[in-house]
């Protein structure tokens, strides 16, 4: 998709991945709603490089309700919505609180799956559009203090996965995005956990992992979204995981539909 006059909007584009991402899509010639709490943040990226911001807390499902619509009337028609914002619960699962554990599944699984709802028809009556899903190699493998978050980012792959196989044969199209760790405020926070951070030396040491900056990941989705690419997934290094998982995925598409839908 050429990106030049196009509508994104991305969630969790007052700083980190998202915020750099609205960075790299405005750079190629998008128009991005950008979409978080910090209304102030938003503001001084609207300022700084013409996001227009959109505040919202994506844990209410009451502000999650009539998102996409209301953004259509106001600022336009979307071309493509980046499901970026999301939460780390790094911890002991038995220390976790039932309000953190509604939090992040509402914050990281519910709200991208209902903004994904509210904007597939608008985009399926206009023949075009692009879902992109901001998920994690941690939906893939098991790391500790990743219980919870791990579960939220498995559960959005393959509701990605599945998103494509019911989109199959329409211009409407998916992008699943699984990074290993970014430079970000998340990452400083998932690192406080002990033995989470005890893991990701180990991987570090293995050579399996290693950090990605913020703007590699942005221009990562950007390129994607201008290529059609169905994934993205980085570091490079650690990808082959990631496509081991997709293996019955992409057997039962070749089942059930043939070689021509297989690639979702
Ligand atoms: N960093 C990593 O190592 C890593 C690795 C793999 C995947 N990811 C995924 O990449 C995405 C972005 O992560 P990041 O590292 O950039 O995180 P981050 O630096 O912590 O930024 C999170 C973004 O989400 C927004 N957000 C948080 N709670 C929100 C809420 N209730 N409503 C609306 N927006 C909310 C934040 O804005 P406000 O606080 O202003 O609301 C912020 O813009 C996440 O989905 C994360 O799971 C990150």
């Amino acid at each position: 998709m050429d990106l030049s006059g196009r509508l994104v909007v991305v969630t969790g584009a007052s700083r980190g991945i998202g915020e750099a991402t609205a960075r790299s899509l405005v750079e190629a010639g998008a128009r991005v709603v950008g979409v978080a709490r910090d209304a102030a943040r938003l503001e001084g990226l609207a300022a700084e490089f013409g996001l227009v911001p959109r505040v919202a807390d994506l844990q209410d499902p009451l502000e999650v309700a009539g998102l996409i619509g209301s953004v259509e009337r106001e600022v336009g028609p979307i071309d493509v919505l980046v499901n970026n914002a999301g939460m780390e619960a790094t911890e002991a699962f038995w220390e976790a609180t039932a309000e953190r554990v509604a939090a992040i599944v509402a914050l990281n699984l519910l709200a991208p799956i209902e903004l994904s709802r509210q904007v597939v028809g608008p985009m399926l009556a206009r023949g075009s559009g692009r879902i992109v899903n901001v998920s994690s190699l941690a939906g893939c493998v098991p790391v500790p203090g990743f219980a919870t978050y791990g579960a939220t980012k498995a559960g959005l792959t393959h509701f990605t996965a599945g998103l494509a196989r019911d989109l199959a044969g329409t211009n409407v199209r998916t992008t699943c995005v699984e990074l290993g760790p970014v430079t970000t405020d998340m990452l400083v926070s998932l690192k406080r956990h002990a033995p989470t951070d005890r893991a990701y030396r180990r991987l570090y040491r293995a050579g399996v992992l290693c950090d990605l900056r913020p703007d590699t990941a942005a221009d990562a989705i950007r390129d994607a979204i201008r290529r059609d690419r169905a994934h993205v997934r980085l570091p490079r290094r650690a990808a082959l995981s990631a496509q081991i998982a997709q293996i019955p995925r992409l057997v039962t598409n070749l089942i059930t539909a043939g070689v021509h839908e297989a690639g979702g």
